[in-house]
């Protein structure tokens, strides 16, 4: 076929050396699919020595202005990660006339707005299937397959390290700290494992998800963060006990005229709700839209081959539309200005663990904190001693956050309550 389209790539590392992989393995199923032949010609590294596979025919360089000064090359696929120097280089690609592909959640996040103000000035693509989800396709079906409705609900399982770690907690009751190890020995979590831990790799792509769910721009300040640091066995034990399990989720939830809640926190979910199910390093995206009803999309969340599967399904998209002539289709989709709704207004059951003083009339002090602040019990469990003090669990009916952060300050005022161990929400979407 003639006239290939040529592409540079910035990065070849996990998912750049994937690229290269799936390209070289179905690029005769690719070229048919597109009506024409695609080609990598420059890769950029920082490191020129490194052996690397798959690079036959290209050129290696540590120079990215032989990609963006190279007029033959109109797609560059963006996989070196981080925002310094990535987000600048996709700007300068632009505004060079180069259609961008990124597999990077931090730099979309935190730059989208100005990464797609930049394409539509420059008239080409921008596409970031691969930074949420990893092979899981959700943005091209919320931007297109489920456009015709209106999304009320995500909840998506999109850290693969914590959903390893949370699934081997629950399996073998190892503690926190030993799973963090394991994770890492395995090659899941980073060698700094906090952006997994702490909920912000998370909350990045939960940002990305809320703002084409509602068609508003969610900004990263605007995502509420927890990650799974404070989570302990005796946590997992008593969410497997009352029937749930621990996951962390992102959730964008719409609340109508109060607003939008985009956030990030682990939550006891109903054994029987399909995200329960889902285990290790996988992900999945469960959403509820007003004409499909509930949906889930799951799959492998990281790795190299199947992130590729993304991003090389973007170059598919943006190849065939150069094909045929198109200009870019689905640009920024934040037509909304939404409002925020706070944490303190959304609503939920909560499990809350704490240790007090074993002696009478201490479940009525601590019933009359919960009934002062208006947060109505569900249920309250004694079942064990620890380190001298008796280990009470409460589980709330649907309170707003605000009154049940009332209920906890006023818990801690009382001399019988030694801590509150931790409050973590019930979801019973
Ligand atoms: P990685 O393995 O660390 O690879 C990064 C690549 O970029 C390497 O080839 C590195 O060159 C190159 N690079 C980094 N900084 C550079 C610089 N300043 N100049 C030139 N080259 C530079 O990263 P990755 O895991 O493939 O991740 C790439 C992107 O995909 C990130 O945005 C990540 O968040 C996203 N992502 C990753 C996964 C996953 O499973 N890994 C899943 C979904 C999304 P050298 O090889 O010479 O060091
Ligand atoms: N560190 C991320 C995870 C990689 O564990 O899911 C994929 O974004």
């Amino acid at each position: 076929m003639s006239n290939k389209i040529v592409i540079g790539i910035l990065g070849s590392g996990t998912v750049g050396s994937g690229v290269l992989q799936v390209i070289k393995e179905n690029g005769e199923d690719i070229a048919r699919r597109i009506g024409r032949d695609i080609s990598v010609k420059t890769v950029l590294v920082r490191d020129l020595t490194k052996k690397r596979a798959n690079m036959d025919g290209i050129k290696l360089t540590d120079n990215v202005e032989d990609i963006i000064n190279d007029p033959e090359i109109s797609i560059v696929v963006e996989l070196m990660g981080g925002i310094h120097p990535s987000l600048d280089y996709m700007l300068k690609a632009m505004e060079a006339g180069k259609h961008i592909i990124t597999a990077n959640k931090d730099a979309v996040a935190q730059f989208g707005e100005r990464l797609f103000s930049t394409a539509e000035k420059h008239n080409v693509e921008f596409k970031f299937e691969a930074s949420v989800g990893g092979g899981i396709p959700i943005i091209t079906p919320l931007k297109q397959c489920l456009t015709a409705n209106k999304i009320s609900l995500i909840m998506g399982i999109v850290n693969g390290t914590t959903n390893y770690m949370l699934t081997k907690m629950t399996a073998d009751g190892c503690d926190y700290d030993e799973v963090l190890q394991e994770a890492q020995a395995r090659g899941y979590a980073e060698a700094n494992p906090a952006a997994d831990v702490e909920g912000l790799d998370a909350a990045r792509k939960a940002a990305i998800l809320g703002s084409i769910a509602f068609n508003t721009r969610i900004k990263l300040d605007d995502v509420h963060v927890e990650g799974i640091t404070k989570i302990k066995a005796a946590d997992i034990a008593y969410a497997k006990e009352l029937g749930y399990v621990i996951k962390l989720l992102a959730v964008a939830k719409d609340y109508g005229e109060d607003g939008v809640n985009v956030r990030v926190h682990p939550v006891f979910l109903p054994s029987s709700h399909p995200l329960s199910t889902v285990k290790d390093v996988f992900n999945a995206i469960f959403l509820r839209g007003n004409a499909i009803g509930d949906a889930m999309f799951y799959g492998r969340g990281a790795g190299s081959l199947p992130t590729a599967s993304a991003v090389v399904a973007d170059i598919i998209a943006v190849a065939r539309n150069m094909v045929i002539g198109n200009t870019p289709v689905t640009g920024c989709t934040c037509y909304n200005d939404r409002r925020i709704c706070p944490l303190e207004e959304t609503e939920s059951s909560y499990y809350i663990r704490l240790w007090v003083d074993d002696e009478p009339g201490v479940l009525g002090a601590i019933a009359t904190a919960f009934g002062d602040s208006d947060v109505s019990l569900k249920s309250v469990i004694q079942t064990r001693m620890v380190q001298g003090h008796a280990e009470i669990v409460a589980v709330t009916h649907v309170v707003k956050h605000k009154k049940l952060e009332k209920a906890a300050e006023l818990l801690r005022t009382l001399s019988v309550v030694y801590k509150i161990c931790n409050i973590i929400r019930v979801e019973e979407e």
